[in-house]
């Protein structure tokens, strides 16, 4: 336990706040949800006796930077997830805080740049022997793809459903070319080209407190989707509560499934979070083909960790109060800021 607590700990909340010049349009509800994040995240912290306040990353980093010296907080909840809009940006700002020395909770910034490559996640997933769907990386739209169908197109390089629309699952060549052209149009980044998992989705929270843990785990279920729609999250079923899509995605939490599978899905995502030298806390996005074998689809770093989103519903379904969780993490950042 740390020397500091209690009502004496100043705790700073980071946020990646929405700003119209800079961020794309498309990406608003994604972008603007940070805020609110971190609104319920000071409500936690605040109910803990700390003092706690938001320190908004906006435009100018600089800005950012006096405001944490200014403030000089004992410690950080770092919710950043991208900085101009972009989450590409996501790693440097965890990067900047480690050389500023400030002690923040959440996963470091060699974690959150390699979980923003999905491609080579995956590779290293692969290399410990965990179970990913096939994939290519398309570096231009002509490449030549050598998977069968049906695939799924994705931009390699972001995060929050970004570029993930009904168009994406692809069942023929020139699906997959049309795809291809609109990541490049759209991203200027490469294509994942991954083959379509047709199944159940479930993801594993994992918290890193005591020791590394699998919370229960949570299930999409696709059974409202209207039958012309494959049965993804798309960006429309995570951010639009008014569209179809996100009425017929409803996540369930404990998920509906056997122990075999709920334990396998478990000792994965402990195994991935360990993979990707995670810390904190992350959560291990699956799709179960009809077979039952589970495929790891990413390891997010840096999940939403609002109230209504998965990782605290799954905290909820394990009897750990949303407050207690963030006094573990705080603690934790405070242990490792003494060790330096
Ligand atoms: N290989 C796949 N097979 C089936 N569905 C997929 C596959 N890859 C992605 N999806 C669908 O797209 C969603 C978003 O993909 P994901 O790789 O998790 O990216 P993001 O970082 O945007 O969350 C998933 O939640 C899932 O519904
Ligand atoms: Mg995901």
């Amino acid at each position: 336990m740390s020397a500091k607590s209690g009502p004496n700990l100043l705790v700073g909340i980071a946020f990646n706040a929405y700003d119209p010049l800079t961020a794309n349009k498309v990406d608003r509800p994604s972008e603007e949800s940070v805020e609110q994040t971190a609104k319920e995240v000071l409500t936690a912290v605040t109910e803990l006796g700390y003092a706690a306040f938001i320190i908004p990353l906006q435009k100018s980093f600089m800005n950012f930077c006096q405001r944490l010296k200014t403030l000089n907080a004992d410690v950080l909840i770092n919710l950043c997830e991208a900085f101009l809009g972009r989450p590409q940006l996501e790693a440097n700002v965890a990067a900047a805080l480690e050389l500023l020395g400030v002690p923040f909770t959440g996963n470091d910034s060699r974690t959150l740049a390699l979980c923003l490559d999905k491609y080579k996640t995956k590779a290293v997933l692969k290399s410990f022997g965990l179970p990913t769907p096939p994939a290519v990386l398309a570096e231009s739209p002509d490449q030549k793809i050598n998977l069968p169908f049906p695939l799924i197109v994705k931009p390699n390089n972001e995060d929050a459903s970004l570029g993930i629309h009904p168009e994406s699952v692809v069942r023929d060549e020139d699906g997959l070319r049309r795809q291809l052209g609109h990541i490049q149009d759209v991203f200027g980044e490469p294509a994942l080209v991954e083959a379509y998992i047709e199944g159940r989705e479930f993801n594993v929270a994992v918290r890193d407190a005591e020791k590394t843990e699998a919370l229960p785990v949570s299930e999409i279920e696709f059974e409202g989707m209207p039958e012309n729609q494959p049965n993804i999250c798309s960006y429309a079923a995570k951010w639009h509560p008014d569209d179809v899509l996100f009425q017929s995605t409803p996540p369930r939490c404990p998920a509906s499934i056997d122990d075999g599978l709920r334990t396998l899905l478990q000792e994965i995502a402990v195994k991935a979070f360990s993979a990707c030298e995670c810390r904190d806390y992350a959560r291990v996005d699956y799709r179960v083909d009809k077979k039952g074998r589970p495929f790891i689809l990413e390891v997010n770093p840096n999940p939403d960790i609002s109230l209504n989103a998965g990782y605290a519903r799954a905290l909820g379904a394990a009897g750990v109060e949303y407050k207690n969780f963030w006094k573990q993490m705080i603690d934790k950042a405070l242990l490792r800021g003494e060790k330096r």
